[in-house]
């Protein structure tokens, strides 16, 4: 059975929620992750997480609400984390330049306080790293014993290694399915054991459904594609991903 590790669930994007999660179930996917990351979505996520056994969540303000949020917002997540068995993570979080730079010391801001909030609560992150990776990698050092994520990884063999020995996990998904995808070179090189599964939907749908909305449901498109690039059976990367995501995430 697979294991999404990272999706965006949300009566916004899909109408029939019940027959998302009926077609997950049929497609082997046992469990699914939501990574809350507006107010709206954390509060949504834990209803879903209440409604659903196989709902789990992850909660944290994106780097892009830096300034949607005020100074109760931290307090506030705190609070709903300390009240949810489901919620299993603290993300995602991270830093996003992609955008610009101008809120840069207010994004840094942002991701330390909730760093130090997972570390506070004992929980995993899942990192948001978006043209970002050295500042990235260099507040995540002043957290020694974090443990987590690298949401949608995109970056270098180079890059992947200093992520792995620092104990982070490669959230890799449907990207790695593109044509012009640059992944191949890290999955080759990287053992399974660092790698948990993810689709980020509704977004970044797998090949051949690249361009239509993402669902869960894909999670073993993604499976194929990393088993062909390792040349393994594909049941194995099913069965050390689920093991992953299953230890660095304490599901139950
Ligand atoms: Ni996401």
């Amino acid at each position: 059975m697979y294991i999404d590790t990272h999706c965006h669930l949300s009566k916004e994007d899909y109408d029939d929620i019940d027959l998302i999660i009926n077609d997950n179930i049929l497609a082997g996917v046992e469990k699914v992750i939501i990574s809350g990351c507006t107010r709206d979505s954390i509060l949504e996520s834990i209803e879903l997480s209440k409604k659903y056994d196989c709902v789990y969540v992850t909660l944290g303000y994106h780097p892009s609400e830096v300034n949607e949020i005020n100074d109760n917002s931290l307090l506030e997540l705190e609070d709903i984390i300390k009240n949810n068995s489901k919620v299993v993570g603290v993300g995602e979080i991270g830093l996003d330049y992609y955008y610009g730079k101008d809120d840069i010391d207010k994004q840094k801001k942002l991701f330390r306080d909730q760093l130090q909030l997972a570390e506070k609560l004992n929980l995993p992150v899942v990192i948001h790293s978006r043209d970002a990776v050295l500042d990235t990698i260099n507040i995540l050092k002043e957290y020694p014993t974090l443990r987590g994520v690298i949401h949608c990884f995109g970056g270098s063999l180079e890059t992947a290694n200093i992520y792995i020995k620092m104990g982070y996990l490669l959230g890799i998904g449907g990207v790695v399915t593109f044509k012009n995808s640059k992944l191949g070179e890290v999955i080759k090189n990287v053992d399974l054991s660092n790698i948990v599964l993810e689709t980020d939907s509704p977004y970044l749908t797998p090949e051949p459904f690249r361009g239509k909305k993402n669902s869960s449901k894909y999670i073993p498109l993604v499976a194929e594609k990393i088993s062909n690039i390792k040349n393994v059976d594909v049941f194995l990367v099913e069965e050390i991903t689920t093991n992953n995501a299953n230890k660095i995430f304490d599901l139950k």
